[in-house]
């Protein structure tokens, strides 16, 4: 959003330096622009980032996360006749990947006072389509309409559950693990927000389920411009994505030009994407990763500040204190009376850029339209939109700006 100019705070500026300069041009002169071994190495070195001692982990680059979500819910099985559930508070990738497919999406409520699917609201909604029935509806959270009987919303056999990791937060994922395994649904983690983000047992998260996609969208917490990363343990499921990720095509497009026997031949197996990224891509975010951890330790430190600067004033909820956060988002909530919109209006005043996560999908009109929602069918996501204002977190931004951000934040609260 914007550049630093005049005093100006962007909501977030990506931290970019002599070595991701330095990396980009070798590519540009090595005479190989799109996928190919910075591709394959950025591969290795996530893998090696995220290893764990249980089995070996897969990972595959893509060119969004986006991508990402629609390669591991096709090679997930989903389509026509399917729902795949996702929280109401997220971003439209994490919803839209499954009407690609066909299936239908059913929106799942965060937990009460938290950003994060409620794995309660998770098991009901479970309960109602296994058994046929419409998946909103009855007592409870999820769906709760009033006036309506005996439910609405789509039906179909859920095939999927996609938690979000809102902000770096990761979610219970022993719960959602749980609950996904005893209804014979596969979880993909939208781990877009989450690199890295560890859960209370140290392992990290987009690790946990069947399948993680990372986002390196320029906001991110690294950036490769655009670009994402899916990581399964399951092979049959690398594999398919792998094919499908290049057209369908039975072998990585860098083989058939570099490999020693250099092969024309290839076979179209099925009608995939053209979801590779490329080496341009890759080796940005190689220099990315290195500087993960001092990344994190920056996001960190401004969550910190943030914290003791906010706590205890009742005009506002801090995020939900979580060790392992990546701390993608500082997502500050503005209680009533104070109104989230004059704070935010206040603070472009003064040249602060802000955002917000997220408007909830349900009340977006598209999904609105086709699944007769009302804004109060999911009154957690809802509740959570009404405060939430997302303030700059991002390496870089230095003490003098995070102090502006805390004084003009109370001031503007004052007005
Ligand atoms: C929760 C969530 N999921 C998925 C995405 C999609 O990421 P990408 O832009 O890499 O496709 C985003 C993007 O902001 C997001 O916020």
């Amino acid at each position: 959003m914007g550049i630093d100019a005049a005093g100006d705070i962007p909501f977030h500026r990506p931290f970019i330096g002599k070595e991701e300069e330095e990396a980009v041009l070798r590519v540009l002169r090595s005479g190989w622009l799109t996928t190919g071994q910075e591709a394959l190495a950025f591969e290795g070195e996530f893998a090696d980032f995220l290893q764990s001692p249980r089995e070996p982990l897969f990972c595959l680059a893509v060119n969004s996360a986006t991508s990402g979500l629609h390669l591991a819910l096709e090679a997930s099985g989903a389509g026509p006749g399917d729902t795949v559930l996702v929280p109401s508070l997220t971003f439209t990738s994490t919803a839209e990947v499954a009407r690609y497919l066909g299936a239908e999406v059913v929106f799942v409520d965060v937990a009460p006072g938290s950003f994060l699917m409620d794995p309660a609201a998770l098991e009901r909604t479970l309960d109602r389509l296994s058994r046929g029935l419409p998946a909103y509806g009855g007592l409870g959270s999820n769906g709760l309409k009033s006036g309506t009987r005996g439910g609405f919303g789509p039906k179909g056999k859920p095939k999927a559950v996609l938690p979000v990791h809102y902000g770096g937060l990761p979610c219970d994922m022993n719960a959602i693990m749980d609950i996904a395994r005893r209804y014979g649904v596969k979880v993909i983690e939208d781990a877009a927000h989450a690199f890295p983000s560890r859960t209370e047992s140290g392992e990290f998260a987009g690790t946990l389920g069947d399948a993680g996609v990372f986002s390196f969208y320029a906001t991110k917490t690294i950036t490769s411009g655009e670009g994402g990363m899916v990581a399964t343990r399951d092979r049959e499921l690398a594999a398919r994505i792998s094919i499908m990720r290049s057209h369908g095509i039975d072998r990585a497009v860098w083989n058939r030009y570099t490999e020693s026997k250099a092969s024309w031949y290839y076979e179209v197996v099925e009608p995939g994407f053209k979801y590779n990224l490329p080496d341009i891509l890759a080796a940005l975010g190689r220099v990315q990763l290195q500087r993960a951890w001092q990344f994190l330790e920056e996001r960190q430190h401004i969550a910190a500040r943030y914290n003791a600067a906010f706590a205890g004033d009742e005009r506002f909820t801090l995020p939900p204190s979580g060790v392992g956060n990546a701390w993608h988002l500082y997502p500050l909530v503005a209680n009533p009376p104070l109104s989230r919109n004059t704070v935010i209006e206040g603070l472009q005043n003064r040249g602060i850029g802000v955002s917000v996560h997220f408007i909830p999908l349900h009340i977006m009109p598209y999904y609105r339209k086709r699944q007769g929602l009302d804004p109060e069918d999911f009154p957690e996501s809802l509740q959570r939109f009404a405060g939430v204002i997302s303030l700059p977190i991002w390496p870089g931004m230095g003490e003098s700006r995070i102090d502006r951000v805390i004084a003009a934040v109370k001031e503007v609260s004052q007005e």
